[in-house]
């Protein structure tokens, strides 16, 4: 897996003069089903979160308010994306380190993922994961 595999995706928006709206559909605008939704919020400012990837969980990022940074790192190469909008959201596909910073005030970073939370998915050493994909190459 590749930085390149991962991407952002711009949702619908209805626009309304009584405020907009978007929506997503799992297997529609993002190429997973979903099975969990879980938020960050309340981050105090100089925050990181993340530090770790999955082995098999694929994971849409959206900034519901506010904004952050997310740094994707396949083992060879890294990007960075900042997320400010909440008509669109960063896919992150399996196998994939990553980590979000330099949260404004009152940021509310929405997560979609593909299933269940499962402890055993995470790789959350480094120097595993950079092991794990260079073996994979
Ligand atoms: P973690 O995924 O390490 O946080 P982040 O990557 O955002 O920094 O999760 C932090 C804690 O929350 C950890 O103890 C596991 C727990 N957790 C759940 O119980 N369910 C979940 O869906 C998630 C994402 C985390």
């Amino acid at each position: 897996m590749s930085v390149e595999n991962c991407k952002l995706i711009e949702l619908p928006k209805i626009t309304d003069p009584r405020g907009n709206l978007s929506f997503i559909e799992g297997g529609q605008h993002i190429p997973f089903e979903i099975k969990r939704v879980y938020y960050l919020y309340d981050v105090p400012g100089g925050s990181d979160r993340g530090s770790h990837a999955h082995k098999n969980l694929h994971q849409f990022i959206v900034a519901m308010s506010g904004s952050f940074d997310v740094v994707l790192d396949d083992g060879k190469q890294t990007k960075r994306y900042h997320l400010n909008r909440s008509y669109q959201g960063l896919y992150v596909c399996p196998m994939m380190w990553r980590y979000l910073d330099n949260f404004s005030s009152g940021a509310v970073c929405m997560v979609l993922a593909s299933s269940h939370y499962e402890e055993d998915d995470y790789i959350r050493n480094y120097e595993q994961f950079l092991a794990m994909v260079n073996r994979k190459s």
